[in-house]
């Protein structure tokens, strides 16, 4: 099984980190479904620095479940980037994973998220700085390049080992393909031919458990790494494991049980409701009456009213292949930051 710094993992299927997504509950709930490892979502390392309380709200973490922690931090300037992973370890990080795929405008104009893969001894910098400040295992993440002409992975990822990381998760993409196209695994497998001692975490388009075992298959990976095709699936994690889809007694309970540590962990009813329709969106993806339920859930305001509404959809919920495939709700991905 891959070994991460000290962590031996129980298995290779990661959740990506997603933003908005990738929060204490639902990594909570990746990991008791069979996540070999869930980090958290990117943290700003200025915003660690300082303190600003929503930033901080960001390393709430469940020590027992989710072991170990990765930590995702942005940023661009290495001392703050160690400054912010050094108050991330005090918090309970165990693993510190640099975010170098960010291809958002305001994440890049400072220099950090995939700016550098355009900068390698800047990127390796970060990763020494917060090698020696923490003393933690370091790991990044990062796409194959900025653009077409600069797909220069194998020399970002070698720098970084070199400097330190003990792992390089690689989402086959370039900065300016954003989430178009398809993601070119066979820079993934190249990847790992240029660095068979490190641990490398494939991503990128991964769907299915079909999908998984043919990336671990096609390019000799370590690890895949899954986004997208959790978001409302958590299962996928007890599946890729040999385990069992849902039932809808199940799914219904699961949904339910998401939603109250979800509320716990917002605190707040109205925000907590709103922030969990885009999850109650993605369960119901493949089910028929998909999207007036999806109508209906963005209408209500109370958690009573949701857990009504879920009861009265999953529990008599039927697969619909047909309505699936013609099922258009899907995120905007211009918006996402990985
Ligand atoms: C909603 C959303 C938010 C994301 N946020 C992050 C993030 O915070 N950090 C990161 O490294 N990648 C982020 N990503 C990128 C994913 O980690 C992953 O690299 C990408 O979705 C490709 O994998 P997939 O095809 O399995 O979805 C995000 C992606 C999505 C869809």
């Amino acid at each position: 099984m891959p070994q991460l710094g000290p962590y031996a993992l129980k298995n290779p299927w990661v959740l990506a980190p997603m933003a908005g997504v990738s929060e204490m509950p639902f990594r909570v709930l990746a990991f008791r479904m069979g996540a070999g490892l869930c980090p958290t979502e990117l943290v700003s390392a200025q915003g660690l620095m300082r303190m600003n309380p929503r930033t901080v709200r960001y390393l709430r973490h469940d020590a027992e479940v989710e072991r170990p922690y990765v930590l995702q931090v942005f940023g661009g300037e290495p001392d703050v980037m160690a400054r912010a992973s050094v108050m991330g370890k005090e918090a309970g990080a165990q693993v510190i994973d640099i975010n170098m795929g960010c291809p958002v405008k305001k994440v890049t104009r400072s220099g950090a998220g995939s700016a550098l893969l355009c900068d390698v001894p800047r990127a390796a910098d970060v990763v020494r700085a917060i090698r020696e400040a923490t003393l933690l295992p370091v790991t990044a993440k990062i796409r194959t390049g900025w653009d077409a002409n600069s797909r220069n992975y194998v020399e970002v990822a070698s720098a970084l080992v070199d400097a330190g990381a003990s792992a390089i998760a690689m989402h086959g993409r370039t900065r300016a393909q954003g989430y178009s196209g398809k993601a070119d695994w066979d820079t993934i497998r190249q990847l790992k031919a240029a660095l068979p001692g490190t641990l490398v975490i494939g991503n990128g388009d991964v769907k299915t458990v079909e999908d998984a075992h043919r990336m671990l298959e096609q390019t000799r990976c370590d690890a895949v790494m899954i986004g997208r095709g959790a978001l409302g699936n958590p299962w996928i994690f007890r599946q890729l494991n040999g385990g069992l889809p849902p039932d809808n007694d199940e799914r219904c309970a699961v949904v339910l049980a998401h939603f109250e540590t979800h509320c716990a962990f917002a605190g707040e009813e109205l925000a907590a409701v709103r922030s969990f329709r885009k999850h109650l969106a993605w369960y119901a993806h493949g089910l028929r009456g998909a999207s007036a339920f999806r109508a209906e859930v963005n209408t209500l305001d109370r958690g009573e009213a949701v857990h009504a509404a879920v009861r009265r959809f999953f529990q008599e919920a039927e697969a619909d292949a047909e309505a699936a495939a013609s099922d258009d709700y899907d995120l905007d991905y211009r918006t996402a930051l990985g």
